[in-house]
Parts: C-alpha cells; structure tokens; sequence
C-alpha cells in the first residue's frame, strides 16, 4: 500500500501518543489473533496407548483416534475452528506405492469418524500425500529411484476420495506433485463430493523445518534421498506465485505457504496478490526451537507465541496451522 500522507515531523507528531495505555493501544491495533485464526494439527497413530508423547516436539503427543475425538472436543471448547490429521502407522503396512493411505478402515478413516462422532462442529482436514504410508518416505511412487508424477496422481485422488468418504470436510494436499489439485476435484466431483473444500499447500518448501514432524509421523527413518525434485527451492518467491495460481485455476478452495514464520514475505506476496484465503503452517521445527529455547529460560513462551501468531496476521494469513492452537487459544482467553 503507498502511504497517502505523511504525518506531521516532531514535535507535533508523538507516536508514542497511540501507545501510551493498553485502552489505547487495543483501540488502534490493526490485527486481531483470536481462536478462530487457529487450526490444530493432530498426530495420530494406530498403536494401542492413546497418548505417546514425541520427543522432539514437547507438548505434542501421538493420540489414538479416541484421544484425537477428546482433542476435537477440546478444540470446539476453546473456539478453535478445525484440526488437522496426520498419521503415524505401523511401519508393517508401509509399502512402494502407500498401500495404507487409500485403506477406507485405515487410521485417517477412523480418526475423521471418531472426530465426527464426538464433535461434528470441528471441521476436519486431512493431509493428501503418501510419505506416512510409504517404505521410502517420499510423498509420491517411485520408480527407478525418481518420484513419478502422473503414477502419484491416482493415488492422491483415490486418497482423497477415501477421506471424503469417511467425512473428512477439507482435503489438503501436501505432495507437491504437479496437477493434483486437478485429479482431486475430479475425483472429488465423480463422486459426488462436490462439498468437500480443497487447501492445496500450494507453496511447500524443501524445508530442515519439518525434523521433528518426520519423527513424529515415523517418515524420518524411512526417508532415501530429499525432497527437492518436488517441493520447492528456498530460494525462490515468484514460483510461489505460478504455484497458487495452478492450484486455483484447478479447483482450489484455499491455499498455503508453508513452512511459515521463514516464509512471511511469501504469505503477504500470495495473499495480497490472490485475496483468497491463505494459510500460513508454523511447522514442527519452528514449533521445537521456540519450546527449546523456552525449555531453556531464554524466551518467555506466552509471548513468543502471540508474537509470532501475531506475524502471520499481519503477513495477511487467515489462518494458522499450530501446534501451539490449544494453548495459544487459552492465552487469548478461550
Ligand atoms: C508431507 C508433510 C510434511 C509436513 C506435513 N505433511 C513435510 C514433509 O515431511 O515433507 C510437515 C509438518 C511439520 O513440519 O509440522 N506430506
């Protein structure tokens, strides 16, 4: 935005005026953060305790499909919109091509009805993509050694489509495979899904970011190689844009830059030039350096939290994926 009018020079102008007492400085605030700004992601797993705490991500635990039903209830309770599931399975099912992940009884499935039994008023987003069911890690097939595009589109629709059915309200690609969104809606619309919202993470970096996420799931162990032939260079801006573009004029409702607080500048880029809802993801590791250094005593947590919640408002987000959701909901007085 260009500046219309410059204020007057000091001593007529006293910007400390408008900060002087917190009436003033809540009156004249230009973002607000409230419990509707947040998404909480959910870890589940298929094992039998129903909370496994993950180390590398303190206060996030791995929860049974009964713990991830009293999670929702939690979210409806604080004010929190929806949550977001990503599963942890056994690595006995993983295979080549992600066998698990277009299970109609598989964990996703029976999370998203558990969740909807225990709190239907809790959107629900699930993540498309295979890296959680497969033997090699990659969010795609692989074929002699690369991830093969066009093979990963079927499975990511028919994914998507076993979501849908067991009631998930918003599908969330996370794959990067070029055309999903369009094999989604597709699929989505042959079906008679026609509902269902698709949030593309439009814009995913090859990211050190996600280190704890991939404990977390169990993808660490499995993982050959990078990611780099599909998620995008940390160094580029513009291809974020051409990326949101594809995923809107395929069929996406909403969309997000991801990681986030290292990605601001492309959260403003998008929302600003696409005014449709963007989503900016705190991830894991973003997530775990603010725990350590508050584990630490060197960050007040409370604060860095709002703080940085605060940044993705400003940066034009309408939301935010945080593990941080239920406790940042409580600090803004859920
Ligand atoms: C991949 C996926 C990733 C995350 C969620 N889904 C990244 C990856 O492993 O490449 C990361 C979330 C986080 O770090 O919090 N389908």
């Amino acid at each position: 935005m260009t500046q219309p009018f410059l204020p007057a020079a000091f001593p007529f102008a006293r910007p400390r005026r408008l900060r002087a007492a917190p009436w003033v400085r809540r009156l004249v605030a230009e973002t607000t953060l409230t419990p509707a700004d947040l998404v909480w992601p959910l870890i589940v797993h298929d094992g039998k305790d129903d909370r496994i705490p993950v180390p590398s991500m303190p206060g996030v635990f791995r929860l049974s499909p009964r713990a991830a039903a009293e999670a929702a209830k939690e979210a409806r309770d604080l004010g929190i919109p929806a949550v977001a599931l990503f599963p942890n399975v056994d690595p006995a099912i993983k295979d080549g091509v992600g066998t698990g992940a277009t299970d109609p009884d598989g964990l996703i499935p029976d999370c998203i009805r558990a969740i909807k039994d225990a709190a239907p008023e809790v959107g629900v987003i699930t993540d498309v993509a295979l890296d959680c069911y497969t033997d090699h890690g990659h969010d795609g097939v692989l074929e002699d050694g690369r991830i093969v595009n066009d093979a990963s589109l079927e499975r990511l629709a028919e994914q998507a489509f076993i979501q849908a059915h067991a009631g998930a309200d918003v599908v969330a690609p996370s794959d990067m495979m070029d055309g999903r969104v369009q094999a989604i809606r597709e699929a989505l619309e042959a079906n008679g899904f026609q509902d269902v919202l698709i949030l593309s993470y439009a814009a995913k970096y090859a990211s050190a970011f996600y280190g704890p996420y991939r404990d977390a799931v169990g993808s660490a162990k499995q993982l050959t190689g990078d990611k780099k032939t599909y998620q995008m260079d940390f160094a580029n801006g513009d291809e974020a844009l051409r990326e949101v573009a594809m995923d809107l004029s395929e069929g996406a409702d909403a969309v997000m830059v991801k990681p986030g607080m290292l990605y601001l500048d492309v959260v403003r880029r998008v929302s600003e030039t696409f005014r449709v809802p963007t989503f900016a993801y705190q991830v894991s590791g973003e997530y775990a350096m603010m725990k350590a250094s508050a584990a630490n005593g060197w960050l007040d947590e409370d604060r860095a939290i709002l703080e940085s919640l605060h940044a993705f408002k400003r940066a034009g987000a309408a939301g935010v994926l945080t593990y941080f959701a239920p406790q940042a909901a409580r600090l803004l007085g859920a």
